[in-house]
């Protein structure tokens, strides 16, 4: 049997197209950062672990509240693991998260895609206000036909209710969507849920030992338009 055509992209947001490293290395980098500069990689890394962490325990346990809330939640567990405590860098490190960059071959990889009749979304745990302030800051601004939230359905990924949202929104089947996650735990969720998956691997992590796995993995976001290409002969 031939398998259907991709029809759609549907990225993951943080990560995936935006820089969450970003915040915590452009706040090192400013004046008064001296102390805990060398330090930026460790804050960084714990503050995505703890925002993630407390995603999937709050989606587990039935309590959700919004990415924005265990954004910083996770950003205070780091700060103090960190022995920070000042309320003006705890501001700028989330000011800067709502203008994350986006990684520097995105342009032009959604450009390609869009010329390959490919239509856009993305599918993120962010809050829509946060979806919007990243888009618009790395200059995306009505790229994605798309973006959904998980505050559609109040549960966080890897919810199947989360995945269901890119075929009601889209209108597609889910073998019609290639789903793009640097997240491995998420590409895993979403090739066990249907999707076409490539796991964007920056960092040349082991794959996660999951219920799915993603048919792809690509070093970053560059090879894709080829990859889709490729499949839609
Ligand atoms: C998101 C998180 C998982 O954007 O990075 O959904």
């Amino acid at each position: 049997m031939t398998e259907t055509r991709i029809k759609a992209c549907v990225f993951d947001a943080y990560g995936t197209l935006f820089d969450v490293g970003a915040a915590a290395r452009i706040a090192a980098s400013e004046p008064g950062a001296e102390t805990w500069a060398p330090r930026w990689p460790q804050i960084a890394a714990d503050w995505r672990k703890k925002q993630l962490e407390y995603s999937w325990l709050r989606a587990v346990a039935g309590h959700h509240c919004d990415f924005w809330q265990v954004t910083q939640d996770g950003l205070d567990w780091a700060m103090e693991a960190a022995g920070l405590s000042d309320a003006s860098l705890r501001e700028r490190l989330l000011g800067l998260y709502w203008e994350l960059a986006a990684f520097p071959e995105v342009p032009e990889m959604l450009g390609a895609l869009a010329a390959q009749s490919q239509r856009l979304a993305i599918l993120s745990n962010g809050a829509p206000g946060m979806l919007e302030g990243a888009v618009n800051s790395a200059g995306l601004k009505g790229v994605f036909e798309g973006l959904y939230s998980v505050e559609s359905v109040g549960i966080f990924k890897p919810h199947g209710r989360v995945y269901d949202l890119v075929g009601a929104g889209l209108g597609l089947e889910a073998r019609e969507v290639m789903f793009v996650s640097s997240n491995s735990w998420d590409a895993c969720a979403g090739a066990a849920y249907g999707f076409r998956t490539a796991w964007v691997n920056r960092d040349g992590a082991p794959m996660d030992r999951l219920f799915g796995k993603p048919d792809h993995v690509l070093p970053d976001l560059s090879a894709l338009p080829g990859l889709v290409a490729s499949l839609n002969p």
